[in-house]
């Protein structure tokens, strides 16, 4: 039987959740746990965590409100895009300090729309990090431009400005940077160096809602800003995405592009002047969005937290003591959509990651890994990209992994996550 389908729930246990009944249903671990950490903690031992609930890597918390706000949808006779659709993005406009935002069924065709509508096409470059999602880089492909891609940060695990600059040619006409975890890149830089080479930018901001730079929100500023609601993001609306835009004009051709490239006029006026595709939210999405995005700042908060603990519980003596690498500690700017370690490598002819998430596995704690990189991808081999060309995107893509980190989780799934690491790991 699966681990997962031991899982139990019961009312959470944290007071600041329940209040609002957001987080009323959701996996309860205490009970258990405590004996077991304590062993675990003392001797960094394998432990049996066999009869715990398993502890996923993520998972969707939806509060009773929205799923009755569904249900009102589904009962109102309009399912489609509508006035859920209208509501969400006026919310999330207001939020971005009066931007235009427009949503759409994905945080994927967001980006590519945003390439559309800046008119990036076939003998066109677009520079971009292999370390993310392969959605950054097929909406490149998608628009018949050339993908570049530049090495990574070793530290931050972004793309590496100075890689970037190194990269641009005549051709270049877009930067997509990709805030991985929900850290962003340094704002000032990036846009300086847009306006040094006349570049567009589309910001992947998938991860990155609640996020913010030197005071400032993700997606407040800049150019094309795409976030993703796919089921594990910070908010979901179970699939879907919003694009932020300039003006306007680019409003109303992100709507063309959505959808089919439609202009109707009148009562029965309808004319296609672009090919646009099928690309809109539905209703019954917008209200599972809404219902999300009204506990952004509590989310976030509890994320900024749920870190903070992680390192705590890792200690300042972690990555001396077992080899791994640890997240930068960024309270400040990180949503902290994932918490990421870099594995140490094996000497023993195993591979480090699989073996690792195996064993964690076996430990009831669910690990993600986020991302191989995308020019190793038998697509991309295709198209002349081989190892070697990004050494630092080839060793991180090989050995990052995500621990667990959802909306519901509490500090002592935290622990409990971090104690078996350590047992997994071991000190060297
Ligand atoms: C960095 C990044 N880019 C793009 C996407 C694509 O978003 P979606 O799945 O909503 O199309 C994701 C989602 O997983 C992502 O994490």
């Amino acid at each position: 039987m699966p681990l997962l389908q031991a899982a139990f729930f019961c009312l959470h246990a944290d007071e600041s959740f329940t209040s609002d009944r957001l987080y009323s249903v959701a996996p309860c671990n205490h009970v258990l746990l405590s004996p077991l950490l304590l062993i675990a903690y003392r001797t960094d031992a394998l432990f049996d965590m066999s009869q715990l609930p398993f502890l996923p890597f993520s998972k969707p918390t939806i509060d009773e409100a929205t799923i009755s706000a569904v249900g009102d949808v589904l009962r109102s006779g309009w399912i489609t895009s509508g006035p859920k659709v209208q509501a969400f993005e006026a919310q999330l406009s207001e939020y971005f300090g009066g931007r235009p935002v427009r949503t759409f069924n994905s945080g994927t065709c967001t980006m590519e729309i945003a390439l559309r509508i800046a008119g990036i096409g076939p003998g066109d470059e677009v520079i971009t990090t292999p370390i993310s999602w392969v959605a950054t880089a097929n909406v490149i492909l998608e628009v018949g431009a050339t993908p570049v891609f530049a090495d990574i940060d070793p530290v931050t695990r972004n793309i590496d400005l100075a890689q970037v600059e190194a990269a641009i040619t005549p051709r270049t006409k877009a930067i997509i940077p990709v805030y991985l975890a929900g850290l962003p890149l340094d704002m000032p830089m990036l846009y300086a160096m847009a306006n040094k080479y006349n570049l567009r930018i589309v910001e992947d901001a998938a991860q990155a809602l609640g996020s913010s730079w030197d005071g400032e929100r993700i997606g407040a500023t800049g150019d094309f800003v795409s976030f993703s609601f796919q089921a594990n993001k910070n908010i979901t609306s179970s699939e879907g995405g919003c694009l932020v835009l300039n003006n306007a004009e680019e409003a109303r051709l992100a709507e063309k592009y959505r959808l089919q490239g439609v202009t109707r006029s009148g009562f029965d006026g309808l004319d296609v002047d672009v090919l646009g595709g099928k690309f809109n939210m539905t209703d019954i999405a917008a209200a599972i969005g809404l219902g999300q995005f009204a506990h952004i700042e509590k989310i976030t908060a509890h994320r900024q937290n749920l870190a903070r603990h992680y390192f705590k519980c890792f200690g300042s003596d972690f990555e001396e003591r077992y080899g791994a690498q640890l997240p930068p500690p960024d309270f400040e700017n990180s949503n902290w959509h994932l918490f990421q370690l870099v594995l140490p490598e094996r000497h023993d002819g195993l591979p480090a990651r699989a073996t690792f998430m195996e064993q964690m596995q076996a430990q009831g704690v669910g690990i993600g890994y986020h991302y191989p990189p995308i020019h190793l991808l038998s697509l991309y081999r295709a198209q002349g990209f081989k190892e070697g060309m990004f050494p630092v995107a080839e060793r991180v893509g090989r050995l990052i992994v995500s621990l667990p980190m959802f909306t519901a989780m509490t500090e002592a799934d935290v622990e409990r996550a971090v104690a078996a690491v350590k047992a997994v790991l071991k000190a060297g």
